[in-house]
């Protein structure tokens, strides 16, 4: 893992400042009744809806940038192989890596190290400034956690509801370096693409089906990362 210092912690520290700080457009977007109206229409009718430029973009990558040499080495790998089934389909699978202390194999330690890079308190007070318009589009949820999904080249998860899950709403914030990548979320009986844009929201339902396509190296041949932040509401 990368020395993390004092100075890293104070850059982080800066870097949430500046992302709470230059998040304005949340408020203003509740004001714009038919802006509102058209995000709560879209996800009502897919169980999911993209809200573009809810972030500021050059801070936020700014600290996936810093975070990913941070979070990479601790992640937990998540491995589902696929194999062929007696009804000659194939299993999900997937392959990914999480940072998440409710799935963690050693909780209470990943608990103090996210506390001690401020990312706990990040996640609360982004939490507490989304939660109105997340109320708005999704009904009346209550921020529970953060967590965090890594992608490199080849990772990917196939088709799912996440149904096992239950009632969750998730709220995700993912920024993909050096290529293209995103979601895609079944609507109107095709697997639709929500391409990543750094600083734009999505927000998905419970039991929608959704798949993140294998993360594909980009023409300029740098290695492709994709990192996914997540505030889970219930
Ligand atoms: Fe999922």
């Amino acid at each position: 893992m990368s020395a993390i210092t004092n100075a890293v912690l104070a850059r982080l520290g800066n870097r949430y400042d500046q992302i709470l700080e230059l998040t304005p457009k949340v408020d203003h977007l509740l004001e714009q009744s038919e802006v509102a109206r058209q995000i709560h229409s879209n996800y009502a009718s897919t169980g999911f809806v993209k809200v573009d430029n809810v972030l500021p973009e050059e801070p936020l990558v700014e600290l996936v940038s810093d975070l990913w040499p941070i979070l990479s080495p601790i992640a937990q790998e998540v491995i589902m192989q696929q194999e062929p089934t007696p009804h000659g389909r194939l299993s999900d699978g997937a392959r990914f890596r999480r940072v998440d202390p409710y799935c963690a194999p050693q909780p209470e330690k990943l608990t103090r190290l996210l506390a001690a890079l401020g990312l706990t308190d990040f996640g609360f007070r982004l939490a507490s400034k989304l939660t109105p318009l997340i109320r708005h589009i999704a009904g009346p949820v209550t921020f529970r956690r953060l967590y965090f999904y890594l992608y490199k080249e080849e990772d990917y998860l196939s088709v799912h509801d996440d149904r096992h899950v239950g009632a969750r709403v998730d709220v995700q914030f993912p920024v993909t370096l050096g290529t293209i990548a995103g979601v895609r979320v079944l609507s109107d009986g095709l697997l639709r693409v929500h391409y990543d844009s750094p600083g734009s929201m999505n927000v998905l339902g419970p039991c929608v089906w959704h798949d993140v396509p294998p993360l594909l190296r980009g023409v300029s041949g740098i290695e492709p990362q994709r990192l996914n932040i997540g505030l889970r509401f219930t």
